[in-house]
C-alpha cells in the first residue's frame, strides 16, 4: 500500500493579508515556533508508512521554494517536488490538472493539506479511521465555538454511519459548529470524481451561455461568476454537491487547530505549537535560569545572561538580545538586534531589525479563533524586514513596514 501527500501552497496573490512578512518570504516558508509554515506538515506526512512522495501544489516561483525543497527532501529522505501550476486553478482544479503526476505509482491513499492551518496532524488516526469507513474521501473535522462556526466550511455528519450528509461553506446562518479543518484523505477514485463534476459544470455553463444567447435568462448576474471551468474549489464545487451521497466521510479531530491567515496570527499558532512539544518533544524546548515556559533559540543567536525570555518566544539565527531585554510572546527573526533593557511583548521582529534600548514594542494579544477578521484595537505588533526603533520609543499595536525608522512613540497605527 503507497501513500502520496499534497500540500496546497497557493501563490504571492494568495498571501496578502501576510504582509509585511509575506514580501520578504512566501507565507508557507514563515517560521512558525521555529520551523516554516509547511514543515510542521512535512514531518507530519514522512510519519506515515510508505510515504512515497509529497507533493507541493502552487504558483510561486520555482526558485523561491528550491533550497527549502532541497534540505527538506534531505531531512526527511522522501521525495518532496514542486508542481508550478501555471495559473490559479482554485483547491480542486490544480489537483484536477495534475492528477496524472498525483497518481503516478498509484498511490492508494493520498492526503491533501492546506499550507496555512496548525494543528497536531494526526495522519495516521486519519488514514486509520479512511480505509476503515472505506469512502473515496475523508475529511478531518473539528469543533468551534457556535459564534465562530460560519467563517469556516461547516460540516453536518450522521453520527451513526460518520459519512458527510451536508456542507455549507462559510454559511450566513448557523449550520454546524462541526468545520472543515483542511486536511483530506482520498483514495484515486475520488478523481474521477473531480472529473465528473468538472464535466457538470462545462454542461451547465454552456447551457447558460446558449440560453444567455437566446436571452432566456432574464437575470444574467446569478451564472457562476468569472471562472474559466479548469478554476474548481473543492470546498464549494465538489463538497457541497457530494454531501448525502455516500461517498465522504467525517473525522472528528479534538487536538488543537488555528488557521494561519494573517501574520500575527503566528505568534498564537507558535504558542499552540509549543505547548504540543512541551508534552511530545520537549528535549527540543530551551531552559536555563532566565528562561521562562516555553522557548526555542537558534544556537547562532548571542543571548546576554541578564536578559529574560519567554514563554512562547522563538529568537532565530544570529540575533543579538542585549541586557536586561524582556522578550515575551514573540518571535524574533534572524540577524535582529535588540538593545540593553527594550522590552518586546506579542510581536514579531521582522528580519535585520532593531530595537534600540529601552525601547518598548508591545501588541495585544487577541486570542479569538477566527484570526483573520481584523479588529483594529487589536493585534500582534509587526516589524517587516530591516526596520528601526530608537531608542526609548514605544510601539503600541502597529505594522510597520520594511526598512522604516521610527523616531517616536506609535499606537494603533499601519507606519508605511
Ligand atoms: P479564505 O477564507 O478565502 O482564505 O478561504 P480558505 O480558508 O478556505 O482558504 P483557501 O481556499 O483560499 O485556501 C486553502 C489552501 O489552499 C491554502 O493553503 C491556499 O494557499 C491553497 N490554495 C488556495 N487556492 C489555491 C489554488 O488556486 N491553487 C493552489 N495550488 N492552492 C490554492
Amino acid at each position: 500500500m503507497s501513500n502520496k501527500a499534497i500540500i496546497l501552497i497557493g501563490g504571492p496573490s494568495k498571501g496578502t493579508r501576510f504582509r509585511p512578512l509575506s514580501l520578504d518570504i512566501p507565507k508557507l516558508l514563515f517560521p512558525i515556533a521555529g520551523k516554516a509554515m509547511i514543515y510542521h506538515h512535512i514531518e507530519a506526512c514522512s510519519k506515515i508508512p510508505n510515504m512515497s512522495e509529497i507533493l507541493l501544489l502552487g504558483f510561486f516561483q520555482e526558485n523561491q521554494l528550491s533550497s527549502f525543497i532541497e534540505s527538506a527532501t534531505k531531512q526527511f529522505k522522501i521525495p518532496i517536488k514542486y508542481i508550478n501550476e501555471v495559473k490559479m486553478l482554485g483547491t480542486a482544479g490544480g489537483l484536477y490538472h495534475y492528477r496524472e503526476t498525483i497518481l503516478q505509482n498509484q498511490p492508494e491513499n493520498i492526503f491533501v493539506l492546506h499550507s496555512d492551518i496548525c494543528c497536531s496532524f494526526p495522519l495516521g488516526d486519519l488514514l486509520r479511521f479512511h480505509l476503515e469507513n472505506q469512502r473515496i474521501c475523508t475529511i478531518m473535522g473539528t469543533q468551534v465555538s457556535k459564534e465562530y462556526a460560519n467563517q469556516y466550511g461547516c460540516l453536518v455528519r450522521d453520527e451513526n454511519t460518520l459519512e458527510l450528509l451536508h456542507y455549507a461553506e462559510k454559511p450566513e446562518t448557523f449550520v454546524s459548529n462541526l468545520i472543515n479543518c483542511g486536511i483530506y484523505c482520498f483514495k484515486s477514485q475520488f478523481f474521477d470524481q473531480i472529473g465528473k463534476t468538472m464535466n457538470d459544470i462545462k454542461a451547465q455553463q454552456q447551457l447558460q451561455l446558449q440560453q444567455q444567447q437566446q436571452n432566456l435568462i432574464e437575470y444574467p448576474e446569478i451564472i457562476r461568476k468569472g471562472t474559466a471551468t479548469e478554476n474548481l474549489r473543492l470546498e464549494q464545487d465538489i463538497f457541497v454537491p457530494l454531501a448525502g451521497t455516500d461517498s465522504i466521510s467525517v473525522y472528528l479531530y479534538n487536538g488543537f487547530w488555528r488557521q494561519i491567515k494573517n501574520a500575527g496570527s503566528s505568534v498564537y499558532c507558535q504558542d499552540l505549537y509549543f505547548k504540543h512539544y512541551r508534552e511530545h518533544k520537549p528535549e527540543i524546548l530551551k531552559s536555563g535560569e532566565n528562561i521562562i515556559g516555553d522557548v526555542i533559540i537558534d544556537p547562532t543567536a548571542t543571548i546576554d545572561p541578564t536578559a529574560k525570555i519567554g514563554p512562547d518566544v522563538y529568537i532565530g539565527p544570529n540575533v543579538k538580545v542585549g541586557k536586561g531585554v524582556r522578550i515575551v510572546h514573540s518571535i524574533i527573526l534572524d540577524s535582529s538586534e535588540i538593545k540593553d533593557h527594550a522590552c518586546i511583548l506579542y510581536s514579531i521582529i521582522g528580519w535585520s531589525s532593531s530595537v534600540g534600548p529601552w525601547a518598548r514594542i508591545e501588541g495585544i494579544p487577541n486570542y479569538t479563533p477566527f484570526l483573520y477578521k481584523e479588529d483594529k484595537r487589536k493585534g500582534i505588533t509587526i516589524f517587516g524586514s530591516g526596520a528601526q526603533a530608537c531608542g526609548e520609543v514605544i510601539v503600541y499595536n502597529c505594522i510597520v513596514m520594511p526598512h522604516k525608522q521610527l523616531d517616536r512613540n506609535y499606537t494603533n497605527e499601519i507606519l508605511l
